[in-house]
């Protein structure tokens, strides 16, 4: 019997939900992305539904000064990624816990340290999304004004990448011998120091945090212009991307895993999830409605924001039934995201208004509405069309999108033999089927400890 390719799914929380109205709707906690009570209960929801992982996106900056939107959005506050995922970590045992830190304003060593904790803290369950920092507005928070181009900020990238992983195989894994009758609790000689010099960053180590059940935290990326790509193909262990249709995200999943091949790694060791919206109902209808009582909910000078940030130019004073005019994408911001706006609105040759309604909500990601067998059926087809390995939650409202997936979705895929019925491993890597990471010094991945001896302890 051949078995069906498995999805993984991992659940992105954005405030109380990636549609730009969700703090309005009737449902949702309006204050829940400042209130740790809300995020315990997404966590405990994602683990019940048996997900991958948790991934907390992050910007270092509230967006001001804004627009004529200014003071309509939600987005204006956002907790540290790592400190909420530390939290979150005491109340679940399974589920992974990713967050995201910015290379242009952490040192390596900085962000080795902060994500090593987290892996030892969660048992191996940490992933860290490694981003380049896009927006001005972030720079203006540091010393240095205004983002570098997009090439020097991913050579960067590489280099920073590179030194991380060397500090994080400091330690071999058998380096604890811990033997309280000979007095040795560590083996000097199974301590190695980064000796880093590069053009852009340097760090000698050695870091002061163990190898963890995994070895080191799953990397993650969700770069997609040239320049992002390649450094996924180098980097990254999972690739988050946003494709509106199956037909583009067939190009770019067989296009990464070919660069992937090409930089000497196993395409099969990077899982591609592309973002995925989903407005689920018992009834297609019942679906529809409640996409459509979200949509009626948009603020329109908030909503032209959106449209706005990410496709790089202002839209709104065109007129609505007139065809979308051509555009080129600029130069800096979300290159890749306003590309897919672009070919999106020449593709299906969609008025001002269509491309309003159509991206308002979803941002370019794939949109799901219907029954939990049509929301199946796509992302069948999705996963055995070559498009993705699984899927990124960007749920529109929270948690109440949340409880429908993991209530009505989540049976469907199992019924359907394509996802797990329990967890079968402890560590992020088990839940991906992603291998250990190569240890720099290769002597010591022949002394891995028994997995079960690196479980933590854990008070319920
Ligand atoms: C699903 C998804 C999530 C992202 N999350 C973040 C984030 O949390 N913080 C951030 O600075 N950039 C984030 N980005 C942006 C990318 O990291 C990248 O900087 C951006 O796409 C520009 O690079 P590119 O031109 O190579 O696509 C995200 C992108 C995608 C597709």
């Amino acid at each position: 019997m051949t078995t069906k390719k498995q999805i993984h799914i991992g659940i992105f929380p954005v405030d109380v939900g990636h549609h730009i109205a969700a703090w309005r709707h009737p449902d949702v906690p309006a204050g829940g992305g400042s209130d740790v009570a809300f995020y315990k209960d997404i966590a405990r929801t994602a683990e019940r539904g048996k997900l991958d992982m948790l991934f907390l996106g992050d910007q270092m900056t509230a967006h001001y000064p804004e627009d004529e939107s200014f003071g309509r959005t939600s987005r204006m506050t956002r907790l540290e990624p790592t400190t909420l995922l530390a939290l979150l970590s005491g109340i679940t045992s399974h589920l992974g816990l990713v967050g995201t830190a910015s290379m242009s304003y952490f040192e390596p060593f900085h962000l080795a340290r902060k994500f090593a904790s987290l892996d030892v803290l969660t048992g191996g369950r940490a992933g860290w999304n490694m981003v380049t920092s896009f927006d001005d507005m972030e720079a203006l928070n540091f010393n240095v004004g205004m983002v570098a181009d997009p090439s020097l900020r991913y050579r960067k990238a590489h280099e920073f990448v590179d030194v991380v992983r060397r500090l994080w195989d400091t330690w071999d894994e058998d380096a604890f011998v811990r033997d309280k009758a000979s007095g040795r609790f560590f083996d000097p000689a199974k301590l190695h120091l980064a000796d880093f010099k590069g053009e852009y960053f340097s760090s000698r180590g050695p870091l002061g945090i163990p190898r963890s059940a995994q070895s080191h935290p799953v990397l993650i990326q969700a770069g997609s212009s040239d320049d992002g790509r390649a450094f996924a193909a180098a980097q990254a262990e999972v690739i988050f991307t946003a494709h509106p249709v199956l037909s583009e995200a067939r190009k770019f999943y067989s296009e990464l895993r070919e660069r992937v091949g090409r930089a000497g790694r196993d395409p099969d060791h990077v899982k591609i999830l592309p973002g995925s919206m989903t407005f689920i109902g018992r009834t297609r209808e019942e679906a529809q409605e409640k996409y459509d009582l979200l949509q009626s909910l948009i603020d329109p000078q908030t909503g032209w924001m959106v449209i706005k940030k990410h496709l790089g130019v202002d839209i709104s004073g065109l007129p609505l039934d007139e065809p979308m005019p051509a555009f080129k994408a600029s130069a800096t911001g979300q290159m890749s995201r306003q590309q897919v706006l672009i070919d999106a609105a020449a593709r299906d040759k969609l008025t001002v208004r269509q491309f309003y309604e159509r991206f308002v909500g979803s941002k370019g990601h794939q949109l799901a509405i219907g029954t939990a067998s049509q929301v199946a059926d796509e992302y069948e087809a999705w996963i055995d069309g070559e498009g993705a390995d699984g899927f990124n939650l960007m749920l529109p409202s929270l948690p109440n999108a949340l409880n429908d997936f993991v209530d009505l979705v989540v049976p469907e895929l199992q019924r359907r033999g394509r996802f797990r019925l329990d967890y079968t491993g402890h560590t992020l890597r088990d839940n991906l089927g992603l291998p250990l990471p190569q240890h720099a010094h290769p002597a010591s991945a022949a002394a891995r400890r028994p997995k079960a001896a690196d479980a933590p302890l854990r008070s319920s």
